[in-house]
Parts: C-alpha cells; sequence; structure tokens
C-alpha cells in the first residue's frame, strides 16, 4: 500500500512543504516536461541511496542533478567549454541535459563515482518552483532520475508514478501531481566533456537542433563513449508484453500507429498519434495502457524521419530489445 500524500493543487504552499520534505531528507516526486522525476536532495547521501535503492537501481548508474537556471551551472560543474554554454543558453529551461565534469560539490554518492555530473534545468513550472524553492531552503539541487523501476517504462503521469513506485515510498515522501508529461520521453543527453559535443540519448533536442547551436560536428557514438550510461542498456524502457515492431500482423495484439496508418482487422488499436510529438507524448503511456489491459504483445508501427522520430525509434528498439 501506498502511504505517500500525492498533491494534486501544486499550490505555493504545497511547493513549499515539498521541498522542506526534500530538505529532511525525504523524497518528492514531481512533474517536469520529460517525465516525471524521483527527487532527492543531491547533497544527501541518505536521501540519494533510498532513490536507489526505490528504483532496483545500480549505484554505480549517476543521476542527474535539476538546476533551477544557468547561473548555477557553475556551482555544480567546472571547465565547461564554450558549446556547452551554448547549449545551455539555447536550450535551458528544457529537455536537454548536459554531461560536464563535476564540481567539488557533488559526491561519489550522486555520481556512481564519476568525475562528471548530469545537469538540466527543467521547463516544467512545478518542477521550476520546486528546484527554485529547494535551492532557497537548502543551496543544494535536486537529484532525479526518471521515477519507474529500473529498466523499466519512465512515468508520465502522477498515477504512473504511483503504480511504479508507490508501494515504494514512505509517509514522508510526496507525489506532486502536474497533469500529463507534455513532450513524454526523457531529455537529450550531451556529454560535453570532450572537444565536440557526444549524443548519449537522443530527445527532443535534435542532433541537427545542436550542431546548429554550437556550429561543430555532433557525434552520435554513444557505444564508445568513456561514460557510463544505463539507457544504453540494450533492453530498457521496457513494458511486460513483447513490443514488436513494424506492420505485422499478430492476431489479439494491442497496436499503436500514427493515425493516416489504418488499423489491421485482428489487432485493438491503442492510440492513433496525429504527429511525431503526440507518438512521443502517448508513448509510455500506450505501453502502460497494453500492460493494463492484459495485452502480451503490442505491435508498433515507427514513426519515420529525423529528430522526434529517432528518438522514438531508440526507445521502441530498446523496449523491443531488437524484436
Ligand atoms: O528527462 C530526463 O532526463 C528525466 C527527468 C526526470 O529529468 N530524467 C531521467 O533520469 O531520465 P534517468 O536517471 O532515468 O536517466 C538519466 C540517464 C541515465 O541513463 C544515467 O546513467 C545517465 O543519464 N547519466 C546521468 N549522469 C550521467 C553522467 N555523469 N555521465 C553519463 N551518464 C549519465
Ligand atoms: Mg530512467
Amino acid at each position: 500500500m501506498n502511504n505517500s500524500p500525492v498533491f494534486s493543487e501544486c499550490t505555493v504552499s504545497a511547493i513549499h512543504h515539498a521541498a522542506q520534505a526534500l530538505k529532511a531528507g525525504h523524497l518528492v516526486a514531481f512533474p517536469t516536461e520529460t517525465v516525471y522525476g524521483l527527487g532527492g536532495d543531491a547533497r544527501n547521501p541518505d536521501a540519494i541511496r533510498r532513490i536507489y535503492e526505490v528504483k532496483g537501481r545500480p549505484s554505480d548508474h549517476p543521476l542527474i542533478i535539476h538546476i533551477s537556471s544557468i547561473s548555477m551551472l557553475e556551482k555544480w560543474a567546472r571547465d565547461i567549454p564554450e558549446y556547452a554554454i551554448s547549449l545551455a543558453r539555447n536550450f535551458w529551461p528544457g529537455p536537454l541535459t548536459l554531461i560536464l565534469k563535476r564540481s567539488s560539490l557533488v559526491g561519489d554518492f550522486v555520481s556512481g563515482n564519476q568525475d562528471t555530473v548530469g545537469l538540466r534545468v527543467p521547463s516544467d513550472p512545478i518542477a521550476h518552483q520546486l528546484i527554485a524553492e529547494f535551492e532557497r531552503l537548502s543551496g543544494s539541487a535536486i537529484a532525479a532520475p526518471s521515477a519507474n523501476k529500473f529498466g523499466q517504462v519512465s512515468p508520465t503521469s502522477s498515477a504512473d508514478v504511483q503504480e511504479e513506485i508507490g508501494i515504494k515510498l514512505s509517509e514522508f515522501d510526496l507525489i506532486l501531481d502536474g497533469g500529463t508529461s507534455t513532450i513524454g520521453i526523457e531529455s537529450t543527453i550531451v556529454d560535453c566533456t570532450g572537444g565536440i559535443p557526444k549524443i548519449l540519448r537522443s530527445g527532443f533536442v535534435t542532433k541537427e537542433n545542436i550542431e546548429e547551436t554550437t556550429r561543430t560536428e555532433v557525434s552520435e557514438d554513444a557505444v564508445n563513449s568513456r561514460v557510463k550510461f544505463s539507457g544504453s542498456f540494450e533492453k530498457h524502457y521496457s513494458p511486460k508484453c513483447r513490443v514488436i515492431l513494424g506492420a505485422s500482423e499478430v492476431d489479439g495484439s494491442g497496436f499503436l500507429a500514427l493515425s493516416h496508418i489504418p488499423t489491421p482487422s485482428s489487432m485493438e488499436r491503442l492510440a492513433a498519434p496525429n504527429t511525431v510529438e503526440e507518438f512521443a507524448r502517448v508513448l509510455y503511456s500506450t505501453m502502460r495502457a497494453a500492460d493494463q489491459r492484459g495485452f502480451t504483445n503490442l505491435v508498433v508501427v515507427q514513426p519515420e524521419g529525423h529528430g522526434l522520430a529517432l528518438a522514438i525509434n531508440d526507445r521502441l528498439l530498446k523496449a523491443s530489445n531488437g524484436r
């Protein structure tokens, strides 16, 4: 049973209460524009240990530290290259995480013993207010992974958070409800520790966006990256049902495709997004719906094209484990 209160009205006083809970070492799940995060005080080893425990995540997988603005960048990172500053100026607040050399404030317990740190300024207004209020109260920042069990589908609503980890939260932890995440897949992660930016995880901010901003060539060769990166595990972002890619007909399966693609008669349509953006927004909730409704298989016709379509396909490939 889940004992942690859910705040559906994120008033100023609810956010203040949540920031105080973080300061006291408790965990707060909160909405962001990408997916919901499970937040804890980035400077509190006990709070961070609990995040790993609640998620069942190996402790050597680093957490992203969420800050309120670009002005906090130098507090948490050092030796920041010019191109990283350009990226932060252009895409923050927003769905972009920068990997930088860590400052002395970043403990081993939050960075998986690496000498780097992932930083992001979310644009969701509740996330922003919570982070800013917590910074004001504590002088720290909020470390947060996606609020799902390790290897499973990221939550895009507070109900998803409940379903994923509710049972592991205590009566002192909180869940803030900010509706459905507007983007729906995790932030783009760019390693900024080398001479050129390197994309470790694709997302709403595309390779083209990054190249245009930094005026440099961008590497997508995440496999050869020096940094450890859990999203790069082959099977990840996975529902319980089998995700089958392509237009194959599998009797009795759930079906997800863009709205102009007709539903094969032997399958049941679970969502019909009109655009690639909408596809990203409903992707994880559709996987969840397939599980909740007991489908053994979910057939997905992948959206084509560059940019966000590539990020969707990355998640689908991992969810399908190459099937
Ligand atoms: O959109 C997002 O990024 C969401 C929201 C809540 O901000 N967060 C998120 O966190 O997706 P998480 O922990 O589920 O995924 C972050 C990924 C992990 O695979 C982690 O290993 C990698 O980023 N990561 C974090 N810090 C890193 C670092 N210093 N070096 C390399 N990879 C890092
Ligand atoms: Mg995650």
